[in-house]
């Protein structure tokens, strides 16, 4: 199954190490953050959830629900849990992984990485991050080789940047982080301006002369 930003996304019925979950139903209200791990017991995979659970109280203030997957049992999770929480000195985990041992929901999703065969013979999964909003809408999807951990301080600032654009006819620019300036949508018309953004909008002069470069605060 091929994923398209604004697709409704998938339910599914899983095994996780916080019992069997519907997930749309254990999503609720909240944002969701789907991310896949290739296998337990594995070391970008330990690096990458001792980060997420270390920034648990990051994504609930920003009202978003992690859950990993991983393609073990949830026996196999378990243990590999405590491994997480010696790497990363926490005393809570805080967030469920889903039991992916056939692969069920690697194939579903679209998940795998053709190139990265692991000791089985088998594909492996890749670090696919699937960001899902209240709606079930997907929002945001990246895939990363098994060989690259990912970085979950970016994947804070894109919902924030998300979120904000769910509120205002604002983009975000490069490199932007909470709190920073942002600009106004290009489908945005003059005549709307004043009643959008009272606070003021500023024109960047550029060389073409086209006003399109609108800044104004978050
Ligand atoms: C890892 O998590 O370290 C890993 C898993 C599969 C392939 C390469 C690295």
């Amino acid at each position: 199954m091929v994923l398209n930003l604004g697709d409704q996304f998938p339910n599914f019925i899983a095994d996780t190490t916080d019992g069997k979950i519907d997930f749309h139903e254990w999503a609720g209200d909240s944002w969701a953050i789907l991310f896949s791990h290739p296998a337990d017991f594995t070391p970008v995979c330990t690096t990458e959830l001792s980060a997420v659970a270390r920034l648990i109280p990051e994504f609930t203030k920003r009202n978003v629900k992690p859950i990993a997957l991983s393609c073990d049992s949830v026996d196999s999770h378990n243990g590999w849990i405590d491994d997480i929480k010696a790497y990363g000195k926490l005393s809570e985990f805080g967030y469920p992984i889903i039991d992916d041992a056939k692969r069920e929901l690697a194939v579903k999703l679209n998940m795998l990485d053709k190139d990265e065969i692991g000791a089985g013979g088998l594909p492996l999964t890749c670090r696919a991050v699937f960001v899902i909003d209240p709606n079930r809408k997907l929002r945001l999807s990246i895939l990363y080789p098994a060989t690259t951990g990912r970085n979950f301080a970016e994947i804070l600032r894109t919902i924030d940047a998300m979120q904000l654009t769910d509120k205002k006819r604002v983009a975000t620019p490069a490199d932007w982080v909470q709190g920073q300036e942002c600009m106004v949508q290009p489908s945005v018309k003059e005549e709307e301006l004043a009643e959008l953004f009272p606070d003021g909008v500023t024109n960047v002069d550029l060389p073409s002369g086209k006003k399109y470069l609108r800044k104004t605060a978050p």
